[in-house]
């Protein structure tokens, strides 16, 4: 079937593009697009044309997945220059999402009408580009320059109506007939002079504003290279006509695409995309039904992910051991819902009706009614069997059984609770009720309408829910236990903490490893290395991080960390008296320190999440290397624009990365670097990270 299909009604042409799941102009919808209008313009019988679209929503922009592939004619901002300069009025009708190339070929249209739900906008600016078929220029002839650049460098879209108000839409309707009233309007406006978007005088711009925009944007996008090309487009917007303006976007939007920023940004959105789709399940596997949720440990996480659940419209009942700990509890979900209100997240008449689904008990057996049961106790083997022998005693028949553990083995836990099908790992993120990842640790016997039902509930939750294997820290804390490594070793070597964290945060990590570590409380680390008996044999193996907690330097919390925090300040200062401290405990283990230069910081730290990443890969624990990316840039702040550490490795090349590992291996010893096989198969075939498949 075609992706776009021409019929009339009356005098009224009526193009339909069908190109699920969203309409994205492919090849097909722009060679359509163009035969379309061919047909039109010859035929006598037409005096008018409506663009509309089958399916959930209009043209949600360029086919993110031709990128990369050899461009095919007709390019888009030929299909965009074709419609503006049409002999017959074009209607664009607009619903869902019109968004990137779907605006670029709404604007082309000579009149737009949008549906009351429909959301517009000019998003490329998230992938790293720029709008490249004429909406650089289109734009501010609509709403003017200043606007024209809040939408493309925010990249946020904006509803119909703010969208008439500031005449990107010229009305919006509001019952659920679009179509029949595009085909009405087009019909009333069939014979007037045709309104181009391109023929629109451009509203009067005081010039400093560019200036002013160039000075933001280099303060606040870390480098990223595609706002600043958007300034310059827009600022050619002002004096340019349409075709040369579109000539000179055209060649701004190709530098962007060709930019590693851009490869790494499609990435990431193409790889949050597959990574929620489950490996190895069938599609048809059931879900069970989840309405009333216990989490079970009122503390940081529990709290935060009682109001993730509540806020989801789910029921929500918090247990804690003792009134203290539920008292405490309670009080940061209410608080979270106060703060969501202040900020005009949500009303007061919703929060009242969340809250009323919320309850609380120190009554550990109150679990009979849970359909899922969270744990959030603390992070101890021992308390969280005897929680789970608890459920496993306490729970009705198919109740699913989560735990939030961060580290621990996923199947001695679901072993303790007698029906180990029932059980899985959910581990959210701290703040839980912000960060968007969490890791669903499929245990050994894990049923799979268990694991189904977890990743629905994820995504109710509208988080990213990515399945990972049972290992100690499954993926991101295995991978974070090497990354953090280097950086203890790296202080040993002389490398300063404050040196480290800017090199890496230059490099554009959203935090250097030492601050975070204050952040997240140096402690936690500490008592889990305490737990294991699997450490290296390694008299330097976060030798820095383990005197500092000795010390009661716990971080932030304790206002000395490995950084200084004075007086409540939340701005890490450096503290000679950890340098020394790092110096004496250098000399004792007789480690020579010198400058250790910034490539090799950021490549130790990098690779060292790169060969564990192999590793894990190797072993079945995430099932693509995408996956990986999705949760250290959604988890750990892992740059975006990079794409994660995996594609970073392949963007570098795995062949110099392998030989870069090797360095390592032959300066520091094989005990750390010694290259994972697959690494090293991958750099003898010339292949990537994205090849492999298990
Ligand atoms: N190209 C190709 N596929 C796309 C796509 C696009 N532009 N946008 C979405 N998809 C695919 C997704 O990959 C996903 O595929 P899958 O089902 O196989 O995984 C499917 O459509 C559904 O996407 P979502 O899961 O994201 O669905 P949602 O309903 O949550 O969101 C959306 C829909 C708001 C349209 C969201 O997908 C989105 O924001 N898409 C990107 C929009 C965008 O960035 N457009 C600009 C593209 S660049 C451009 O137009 C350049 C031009 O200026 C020249
Ligand atoms: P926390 O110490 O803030 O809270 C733990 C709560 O559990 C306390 O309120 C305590 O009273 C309660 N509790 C302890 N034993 C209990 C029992 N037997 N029955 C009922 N309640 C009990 O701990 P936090 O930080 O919330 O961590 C909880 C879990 O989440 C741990 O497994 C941790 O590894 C994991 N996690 C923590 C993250 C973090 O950044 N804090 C991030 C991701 C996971």
């Amino acid at each position: 079937m075609s992706v776009t299909e021409l019929r009339t009604e009356g005098r009224i042409a009526v193009i339909t593009v069908d190109n699920p799941p969203v309409n994205a102009l492919s090849h097909a919808v722009r060679a359509g697009l163009m035969d379309c209008l061919r047909d039109i313009g010859s035929d006598n019988n037409i005096d008018a044309a409506v663009l509309t679209c089958a399916g959930r929503t209009f043209i949600a922009g360029a086919d993110i997945r031709e990128f990369g592939k050899p461009p095919q004619q007709p390019f888009l901002p030929d299909v965009v220059l074709a419609l503006d300069g049409f002999g017959k009025p074009l209607v664009a009708a607009l619903h869902g999402t019109a968004l990137g190339g779907g605006l670029e070929v709404a604007m082309g249209c000579h009149y737009r009408l949008a549906a009351g739900s429909a959301m517009v906008g000019l998003p490329e600016v998230n992938l790293g580009l720029l709008p490249g078929a004429g909406g650089t220029q289109l734009l501010p002839r609509l709403v003017g320059a200043e606007a024209a650049l809040e939408m493309m460098l925010s990249g946020k879209p904006i509803p119909a109506q703010p969208a008439r108000l500031a005449g990107i839409v010229d009305k919006v309707v509001v019952d659920d007939n679009l179509l029949v009233r595009a085909i009405a309007f087009a019909n009333e406006v069939a014979k007037k002079p045709i309104p181009r978007s391109s023929e629109r005088q451009m509203p009067p711009v005081n010039t400093a504003l560019f200036e002013q925009r160039r000075e933001q944007v280099a303060a606040r996008s870390h480098g990223l290279f595609a706002p600043g090309k958007i300034i310059d487009c827009v600022e050619q917007a002002v004096s340019a006509d349409l075709v040369s303006g579109m000539a000179f976007e055209r060649a701004a939007f190709l530098a962007c695409h060709a930019s590693s920023q851009s490869a790494g940004l499609r990435h990431a959105f193409l790889a949050e995309r597959s990574a929620v789709k489950v490996p190895n399940l069938a599609a048809a596997t059931p879900v069970r039904d989840v309405k009333q949720i216990v989490v079970i440990g009122a503390g940081t996480m529990g709290a935060g992910i009682a109001y993730s659940c509540l806020t989801a419209g789910f029921g929500v009942r918090l247990l804690d051991k003792d009134a203290d700990g539920i008292g405490r509890g309670e009080k940061t979900v209410r608080g979270l819902f106060e703060g969501g209100v202040a900020r005009g997240k949500l009303s007061q008449d919703k929060a009242d009706a969340m809250l009323a689904q919320f309850a609380t008990d120190t009554n550990l057996a109150n679990v009979a009614d849970a359909d899922l049961v969270i744990e959030a106790v603390f992070e101890n083997m021992a308390v969280k069997k005897e929680v789970f022998a608890n459920l496993g005693k306490h729970c009705r028949a198919g109740a699913i059984l989560a735990t939030n553990t961060s580290t621990l083995d996923v199947d001695a836990i679901a072993a303790a609770s007698g029906r180990a099908e029932d059980v899985i790992g959910l581990h959210f993120f701290s703040p839980a009720h912000i960060m968007r990842l969490v890791e669903i640790v499929r245990g050994r016997s894990t049923a799979d309408d268990v694991l189904a039902t977890s990743a629905a509930f994820a995504k109710r939750l509208r988080k990213l829910g990515v399945v990972v294997g049972n290992c100690y820290g499954f993926v991101g804390n295995r991978m974070l236990y090497a990354y953090g490594r280097e950086n203890q070793l790296m202080l040993l070597e002389g490398a300063p903490p404050e040196h480290i964290d800017h090199v890496l945060q230059d490099w554009g990590m959203a935090m250097g490893p030492n601050a975070v570590g204050d952040l997240a409380g140096i402690d936690v680390g500490y008592k889990a290395r305490k737990e294991r008996d699997d450490l290296p044999d390694d008299p330097r193996f976060y030798q820095v991080a383990n005197l500092l907690v000795e010390q009661g330097r716990l971080g932030r919390k304790t206002g000395r960390g490995t950084f200084l925090y004075e007086d409540g300040s939340r701005t890490p200062k450096a503290d000679p008296e950890v340098q020394q401290l790092i110096n004496d405990e250098a000399a004792r283990l007789g480690i020579e320190q010198r400058v250790v230069p910034d490539d090799e910081i950021i490549d130790r730290c990098i690779y060292g999440l790169v060969t564990e990443g192999a590793r894990i890969l190797e072993d079945g624990i995430a099932a693509r290397a995408a996956d990986i990316d999705v949760i250290w840039m959604n988890g750990y702040g892992f740059p975006r624009y990079r794409g994660g550490p995996m594609h970073y490795a392949d963007s570098v090349g795995l062949d110099k990365v392998h030989a870069r590992v090797c360095e390592f291996r032959d300066r520091f010893g094989a005990q750390y670097w010694e290259p994972p096989q697959l690494l090293t198969d991958l750099a003898n075939s010339s292949a990537t990270f994205a090849d492999f498949v298990k």
